[in-house]
């Protein structure tokens, strides 16, 4: 408001002096002096009317009907307009200059023209920067897709548009391009869906390798929560069938980085189950194989021998538990365990460190424990025929070695002693994780641990 009072206060005082000036010294009206008095008084009082044109327009109509700022560009357009309105009248009404009709018509059609084709890119560029600060068709931090440039728009000035790729490149595109162009919007914080295809063999059921594939999704950071990814068949190509994976990602940007996860997690899922990455077959096959992972005996049988609960075995019993386990690596980052799932085996960690799990009240994740080489894990749910009972993630490379049911079993029936440290392992562990709900008292931790033993017997039909 201060904005227009202010020029309207000077314009009326300019008038009572004009007023004053008229009325006591008349003879001074035809003087120059009184036509400059005259030009500033409507030169004040014009800024003070294209101000309150200006408000009325854009703060008032144009926030009522479109609910948002008006763009700066369209404000400086009407006032550049008004303005030279303005001037023409003063020019014209109070310092009594007027261009001829001929010499003014002849005057602005050439200089129109001269002035269209020097800035005929310019002014394009102009008013395609005008159409997007009106229609908005993205926001600034918006991931947008021109040509085949993707980048997030950093500026939209009167001239161009300035978005930085992944490459932390700046791509300056004229405005007029981006008007004539398709584009194609990410909004940040949209859920944004994209689609990875992966390869899998033609001898692998779809329902298996679906399954694998959601666990090499599952629990990749940045792709968004409130929508399950979804697997399915996409093509049978020529040398596999071509899966889409489907993932919703809230800032596209991030793309590349999750597809990179995603593939990553998959060789290794592909390695465990021993499926291999279908590569094109023609008639002449040069294949050359990959070096398998080093995976020498004696390192296993020495990480057997170092863990504790193993202490009452014989180094026969060991080396047979080394021998029968299955060996496999995860990516940093994979869900090992899933809490709630079932399961019938337990792990041994070779090399790695993982990182135990539980959702907390408040939604969450909560570390309980970090576990490192020759720690165990999975014996719960294994022992005690319950459901997981935590996540368990890799936090770096991780080489497990997995124990069977059939293979425990044996050495429970040979060694009491085994099952007593495992159900004392098993009590001191289920206390931490109810430790998060309450304390537990220490002559119900020793009920407990009988309990589980005697469930862990009952199990494995040792009673
Ligand atoms: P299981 O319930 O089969 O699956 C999740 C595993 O996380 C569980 O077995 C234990 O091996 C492990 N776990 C649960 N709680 C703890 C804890 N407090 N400390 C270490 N490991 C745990």
């Amino acid at each position: 408001m201060k904005r227009i009072t202010l020029p309207l206060a000077i314009s009326l005082l300019l008038l009572a002096v004009y007023g004053a000036v008229k009325l006591f010294k008349p003879d001074l009206i035809a003087s120059s002096l009184s036509k400059v008095l005259l030009a500033a008084l409507l030169a004040v009082f014009s800024v003070a009317l294209v101000r309150a044109i200006s408000f009325v327009l854009f703060d008032v109509v144009f926030r009522k009907r479109k609910s948002r700022e008006a763009p700066a560009l369209l404000r400086v357009l009407l006032n550049i307009v008004l303005y030279s309105v303005f001037f023409l009248i003063i020019y014209r009404v109070a310092l009594e200059k007027e261009l001829g009709g001929f010499e003014f018509v002849a005057t602005s059609t050439v200089v129109s023209v001269i002035i269209g084709l020097a800035l005929q890119d310019t002014l394009g560029n102009f008013f395609a920067g005008l159409s997007i600060h009106v229609e908005q068709p993205f926001h600034i931090l918006d991931a947008i897709r021109i040509e085949s440039i993707i980048g997030r728009v950093e500026a939209v000035t009167w001239r161009t548009t300035t978005v930085r790729t992944n490459n932390n490149t700046v791509v300056i595109f004229p405005n007029s391009k981006v008007a004539k162009e398709t584009l194609e919007v990410y909004r940040l914080n949209n859920l944004n869906r994209h689609i990875l295809l992966v390869p899998a063999p033609y001898a692998i059921p779809p329902q298996r390798v679906i399954s694998l594939l959601r666990d090499a999704v599952a629990n990749i950071a940045n792709v968004a929560r409130e929508k399950t990814p979804i697997i399915r068949i996409g093509n049978y190509a020529d040398s596999s069938i071509v899966y889409e994976v489907l993932y919703w990602v809230k800032d596209y940007m991030w793309v590349p980085d999750i597809d990179a996860q995603i593939r990553q997690h998959m060789w290794y899922i592909y390695r465990r189950n021993e499926i291999d990455i279908p590569f094109p077959v023609r008639h002449v096959l040069l294949e050359q194989q990959e070096p398998a992972i080093k995976r020498e005996g004696a390192d296993y049988d020495r990480v057997i021998d170092s863990v504790e609960i193993f202490a009452p075995l014989t180094a026969d019993e060991k080396a047979a538990v080394a021998r029968s386990a299955v060996k496999s690596v995860y990516a940093p980052g994979e869900l090992i365990l899933r809490r709630g799932d079932p399961g019938d085996s337990m792990f041994i960690i070779y090399r790695g460190n993982v990182e135990v799990r539980l959702p907390s009240h408040d939604g969450h994740a909560q570390q309980v424990a970090e576990l490192k080489p020759g720690s165990f894990f999975g014996e719960m749910a294994l022992l005690t025929g319950e459901p997981r009972t935590a996540d368990v993630i890799s936090l770096s490379e991780v080489e497990t070695l997995e124990i069977r049911k059939g293979v425990l079993q044996q050495l429970l029936e040979n060694n009491a002693e085994l099952a007593e440290a495992l159900s004392h392992k098993i009590t001191e562990r289920q206390s931490r994780l109810d430790e998060y709900a309450r304390a537990i008292p220490e002559e119900e931790k020793r009920v407990k641990a009988q309990t589980i033993r005697r469930r862990i017997q009952r199990f494995f039909g040792l009673d």
